[in-house]
């Protein structure tokens, strides 16, 4: 089976993107200009067209064209930290919006992942980052209460929880268990992130560590798909 045209067409335009051809804000072509170019009809430009702006290489502004995005935000998988510091190593300045702040107890799931008893206290903590004001994370973490006495009363908008851990609590996170997988935004979600419902968004949930072996933090958090990019190095075990 040949590759098919709407395929072909979004991975030329992709390189035109990719090599700087089309630098962001750029304004695309008129379909039909696409059309002519790549002698197609108007469904197949369409096609390449909505796959790009899915992808979030490309925007589009009601009544004013298709424009090339602002490049992904590349986020290095490894090693361990903070949103904070993510944020700053990129140049974007952090944020984040409280949306829920309560003490739970632990279902079974959570007691086996924080290695806490089933009933014990756990903060949940649930806070959409930022990065220049831009929605790109939805975070929903757990701390057992008894760890980090009152963490729910420090400023979880304006400080790194990485930070207040660190120096309040003297919790050192050095280690943690990830996975990431694909997900795509349920309505609140979506309408937090800004994104349309459906849309795809990676899901990392990590549980986090102290030298001493101490879960401190269950975490699930959802990024934008069409903002973020997971890089990883890899290198030939030693
Ligand atoms: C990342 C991690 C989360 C963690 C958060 C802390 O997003 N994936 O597990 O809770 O950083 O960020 P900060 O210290 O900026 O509050």
């Amino acid at each position: 089976m040949p590759v098919p045209l709407y395929i072909q067409i979004r991975e030329a335009l992709t390189e035109r993107i990719h090599s700087g051809e089309w630098t962001p804000g750029t304004r695309l072509p008129a379909e039909r200009e696409l059309c002519a170019e790549f002698g197609t009809s108007r469904m197949t430009v369409r096609q390449a067209l909505g796959d790009l702006v899915a992808n979030g290489l490309l925007t589009r502004q009601q009544g004013n064209g298709t424009f090339v995005a602002e490049p992904k935000i590349d986020t290095p998988a490894i090693p361990l930290q903070s949103f904070t510091v993510t944020m700053d190593r990129q140049g974007l300045a952090p944020g984040a919006k409280l949306i829920e702040c309560k003490t739970i107890s632990t279902t079974r799931e959570l007691a086996r992942l924080l290695k806490l008893k089933l009933g014990e206290r756990v903060y949940r903590i649930v806070r959409l980052r930022t990065g220049n004001k831009q929605p790109i994370a939805l975070e929903y973490s757990h701390f057992p209460a008894r760890l980090c006495p009152g963490l729910d009363k420090f400023d979880l908008e304006r400080r790194s929880i990485y930070r207040i851990l660190e120096k309040e609590f003297n919790l050192v996170l050095v280690r943690a268990d990830q996975t990431l997988e694909p997900t795509i935004a349920r309505r609140f979600e979506a309408e937090l992130l800004k994104v349309q419902e459906g849309a795809p968004l990676m899901l990392w949930e990590r549980v986090s560590f102290t030298t001493d072996g101490t879960a401190v933090e269950y975490a699930k958090d959802l990024y934008r798909g069409d903002r973020t990019r997971f890089r990883l190095n890899l290198e030939l075990p030693k």
